[in-house]
């Protein structure tokens, strides 16, 4: 439980650095005042372009990876529960970054920091989850769509890689769950048809 914690919070605090944010900050703009109000990779693009949203999607992917490697190769490398550790890891990166302490608890919705977890706890999991991502977003051109169907993957390929795992299929169904619940407006928006698509830009006014 101890090490449970410890890795939730050392998630937690790498998660608090939105990069979205802070790029956004450089350009004299809070992105959360525009678009979807996220502080993720879609609306940097969205308000900022193509350069702030690619920065925001490294800067939040390895803002997951960094902790996890860090948690697998030097604080807990002989433990015979580094994976959970890992899962736990990334948990407190993506709660960190939906729920950051120093923005008043409003963030991004977590999928860069979940892809940046996935990918760092199985390797096997880029091959796999980014055609999804990239066929998906494709046809629809919409990335919230991407982004639920990354963050399903996470549990169904914990399911059938860590059979009877319970204890890490119900740490991966937690960053599913949160996944939706940071997408409900986008999910009401994909069912009235007025999601914004792929490519919309925003203007700022300043
Ligand atoms: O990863 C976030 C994306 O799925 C949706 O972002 O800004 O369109 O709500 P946004």
């Amino acid at each position: 439980i101890a090490y449970i914690i410890i890795c939730l919070l050392f998630g937690y605090i790498f998660g608090c650095f939105n990069t979205g944010f802070v790029i956004g900050k450089l350009y004299n703009v809070d992105i959360r005042q525009y678009g979807s109000k996220s502080s993720g990779t879609t609306n940097a693009l969205r308000t900022l372009g193509a350069k702030a949203g690619l920065l925001t999607l490294l800067g939040d992917m390895l803002k997951a990876i960094i902790p996890i490697l860090l948690v697998r190769h030097i604080i807990f490398p002989d433990s015979e529960y580094v994976k959970l550790l890992i899962l736990y890891t990334g948990l407190g990166v993506v709660l960190g970054h939906n729920y950051p302490a120093w923005m008043k608890f409003k963030g991004g919705k977590g999928i860069a920091a979940t892809a940046g977890a996935m990918a760092s706890f199985d390797p096997w999991l880029i091959p796999i989850g980014l055609p999804i991502f990239v066929i998906s977003v494709a046809i629809t051109r919409y990335v919230s769509v991407g982004s639920l169907l990354i963050s399903l993957l996470f549990p169904i390929w914990i399911a059938v890689r860590y059979p009877g795992e319970i204890h890490m299929l119900l740490v991966a169904l937690i960053y599913t769950i949160l996944a939706f619940i940071k997408h409900r407006s986008n999910i009401k928006r994909l069912l009235n048809g007025t999601e914004n698509k792929l490519g919309q830009r925003v203007k700022i006014d300043n």
